[in-house]
């Protein structure tokens, strides 16, 4: 590859010396989504999703970009392999698309399946770790044409298709995802309407969330009995609330902010209940419809717990039940305009294990940001990116030293790619895509982040690597 002659920047991302995260078991990777990367809407058999109607509606992403094109990863994927080999990571989490794999009727569609067989079999052989997660958003249509989350029903199809991927990819894969951020999926799909289906109702989010849940640990049971011995897990998005006025409403309208928006995913995967402050306090008359046995279904163990972490929010009460963000000033804050806040994700992992003492081992399976990252004489400058990285390295490190059992972490993302609502505006990745030509050049963060990994490496198996 080319860049890959360019010099290495001077500042290597790397954590704080002696950090637990650099012990060579600790797991580093990149991760991305089928649906932000992949293209190929109506290849090889690909039903329509959710994310295909939603993007093609005016009005609902910025510029009214979709997903049809993205990344053209479902054809350029071999070089894409080579590209995050050529990173040195350990691991790569990437989701399966729902609508590629099974046809309406619920068989297998071979021709999808066969794209990921290459796919996890190429990053095998390059001895990269499969982190493979089921559902990461993109609904096959015609399950939400019969009410999609809504319906119970498609709790059970999601288990289905769980069933079918992890008979059809056993022994390609090495730790399977069901959910990606259950959080995205209910709130802003259901509640309100920024992502696709794009509906609008808290009790139509309290609902979908319930089914969401339930899918996962029917799920969880499907995998465990198709691929045994591989561990399963989640990955919630997590935020962290705080207020700047410590009048007790506004104290109390941060609390609610993360129980809104961790506990109401994180209790019941944990303790088997919901935090029933959302529909007493938050959402009156809210609560979802739950069965006998759900519950037990939901918060059975899981070999790992992910968490995705980005930014604070500042909470003021709302002068009634709820909050409102009431952004800071000077802080500073990244292309979406979330807050730099690195403390935030070491205070959610120590109170995540305080207040649940069964908290799994977990991975931090998405953290970055976005910058308006140009390339110039063929190289990308993204100072504030290493500097993210850096400091978020370093806020973990402080929370495994307090106890939390943090075992990996994936930068979001390997590549460029279509950030949901915001189109291709809004640049996440270590590597920049140009999207006229499909040109990946490395930014500069990911030659840090390159450097850093090949010196551990070089550190950790010295004979292995020289002979
Ligand atoms: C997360 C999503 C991921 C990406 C990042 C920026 O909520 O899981 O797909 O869009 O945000």
């Amino acid at each position: 590859m080319p860049e890959s002659a360019l010099p290495v920047p001077a500042d290597r991302i790397a954590p704080p010396a002696g950090s637990a995260m650099a012990d060579p078991r600790f797991l580093w990777g990149v991760a991305t989504a089928s649906y932000q990367i992949e293209g190929a809407i109506d290849t090889d058999g690909r039903l329509p999703s959710i994310w295909d109607t939603f993007s093609a509606t005016p009005g609902k992403t910025l510029g009214g970009d979709t997903g049809e094109q993205a990344c053209e990863h479902y054809t350029r994927w071999a070089d894409d392999v080579d590209l995050i080999a050529d990173l040195g990571v350990d691991a790569y989490r990437l989701s399966i698309a729902w609508p590629r794999v099974m046809h309406a009727d619920g068989t297998p569609n071979q021709a999808g399946l066969g794209f990921y067989r290459r796919l996890l079999a190429r990053l095998g052989a390059h001895g990269i770790q499969r982190y493979v997660t089921l559902y990461h958003w993109d609904l096959p249509q015609h399950l939400e044409d019969r009410g999609g989350w809504l319906n119970r029903d498609t709790a059970y199809r999601f288990a289905e298709y769980a069933a079918l991927v992890a008979r059809e990819l056993s022994g390609l894969v090495e730790g399977w995802m069901t959910l990606n951020e259950p959080w995205c999926s209910a709130f802003l799909g259901y509640g309100n309407g920024h992502h696709a289906p794009g509906l609008a109702d808290p009790r139509y989010a309290t609902q979908a969330m319930h089914h969401l849940l339930l899918g996962h640990g029917l799920a969880l049971d499907a995998v465990r009995q198709n691929d045994p011995g591989t561990p399963a897990g989640i990955v919630a998005n997590v935020g962290r609330g705080t207020s700047d006025s410590a009048d007790p409403a506004d104290q109390e309208a941060a609390r609610l902010y993360e129980l809104q928006h961790n506990d109401w995913v994180l209790q019941p995967l944990l303790t088997g209940t919901y935090p029933t402050d959302l529909w007493d306090k938050l959402w009156p008359g809210s609560a979802p419809l739950v069965l006998p046995g759900d519950m037990a279904v939901i918060s059975q163990p899981m070999d790992f717990l992910g968490i995705n972490y980005y930014f604070r929010c500042n909470l003021r009460s709302d002068g009634a039940h709820g909050f409102v963000d009431v952004p800071l000033a000077d802080v500073e804050r990244t292309q979406m305009g979330w807050e730099v806040y690195p403390q935030g994700l070491e205070d959610l992992l120590r109170r995540f294990k305080a207040v649940y003492p069964n908290l799994p081992p977990v991975y931090i399976t998405e953290n970055g940001m976005a910058s308006d990252d140009t390339v110039v004489d063929g190289r990308v400058a993204d100072p504030q990116r290493q500097s993210f990285l850096q400091r978020h390295f370093a806020a973990i490190s402080r929370a495994i030293d307090a106890g939390v059992d943090v075992r990996g972490y994936f930068i979001w993302s390997l590549m460029d790619n279509f950030e949901w609502a915001f189109g291709y505006e809004r640049r996440f990745g270590l590597v920049h895509v140009d999207y006229t030509t499909q040109v990946r050049t490395l930014k500069d963060s990911a030659r840090a982040f390159q450097a850093f990994l090949q010196q551990r490496r070089a550190a950790a198996t010295p004979a292995a690597l020289t002979t």
